[in-house]
């Protein structure tokens, strides 16, 4: 039996192109809960790491670098279209980091522990009290175990690389098809591969393959698990 969670958060895990993004911003808005966008969390971590020449594994001068400078995380423009709001040290780098090179290299930096560590006590301190909705890799088995609904979205790599390259097209960046799969491939391998927090569905996660199902099947089937799960 599972004990009764109270806290009102919703975790929402996957691989690269599962929807996770688009879901979780939809969601989080129709339930009136916070958003937070984990995995531009470590995206900023790896922009920190190229903008001062750090090599990308070498967590004692990233973390040092970092901690020296603001991280603020704006959600409240964030919709299906938008990108959560990230400034470092008040500049905007929500463009910046995602940047194809950034894409390339964050899974090297997501493998350190120190990272992950510092990242995960930003993640709970801003899911706080609860009334949120995370979204990245680990949220439903690492940061938030004890979530309310734990998602872990999966859809099939030739669906993943097609919405890529639709996300892509509509930002005007046209990219070969085969770069795109063989990124989404090569940062699959590494988040799931790596020895701290893989991705992995969490424990008494539920999967959804998303590969044949629109948006709002998906944000409805979430809505309704949530609804079953709140209702008194
Ligand atoms: O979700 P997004 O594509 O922005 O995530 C970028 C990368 O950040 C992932 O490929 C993964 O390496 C890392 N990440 C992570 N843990 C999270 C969120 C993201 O390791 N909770």
């Amino acid at each position: 039996m599972n004990k009764i969670k109270t806290n009102n958060i919703i975790t929402i895990d996957g691989p690269a192109g599962s929807g996770k993004s688009t879901i979780a911003k939809i969601i989080a808005k129709d339930l009136g809960l916070t958003y937070i966008d984990t995995g531009a969390m470590y995206r900023a971590m790896t922009l920190i790491a190229l903008d001062n020449n750090i090599g990308l594994e070498d967590e004692k001068s990233i973390l040092a670098r970092a901690k020296d400078i603001k991280l603020e995380i704006d959600s409240s423009a964030s919709d299906e279209n938008n990108y959560t709001k990230l400034r470092l040290d008040n500049v905007d780098v929500t463009d910046e980091i995602r940047s194809r090179e950034v894409g390339a290299a964050v899974s090297i930096v997501s493998k350190l522990s120190g990272i992950r560590k510092y990242l995960v006590s930003i993640q709970r301190e801003l899911a706080g009290e609860g009334n949120a909705v995370l979204e990245g890799r680990d949220t439903g088995s690492i940061v938030c175990p004890d979530a309310l609904l734990k998602i872990f979205l999966t859809a099939s790599i030739a669906e993943r690389v097609k919405r890529r390259k639709l996300q892509l097209y509509k930002k005007n960046q046209k990219v070969e098809v085969s770069s795109i799969e063989e990124e989404i491939k090569n940062r699959d391998h590494i988040d799931s591969s790596r020895e701290d927090s893989p991705l992995v569905v969490p424990e008494d996660g539920i999967e959804i393959d998303t590969s044949d199902m629109t948006i709002l099947e998906v944000i409805n089937k979430i809505k309704q698990l949530y609804y079953d799960r709140t209702k008194t």
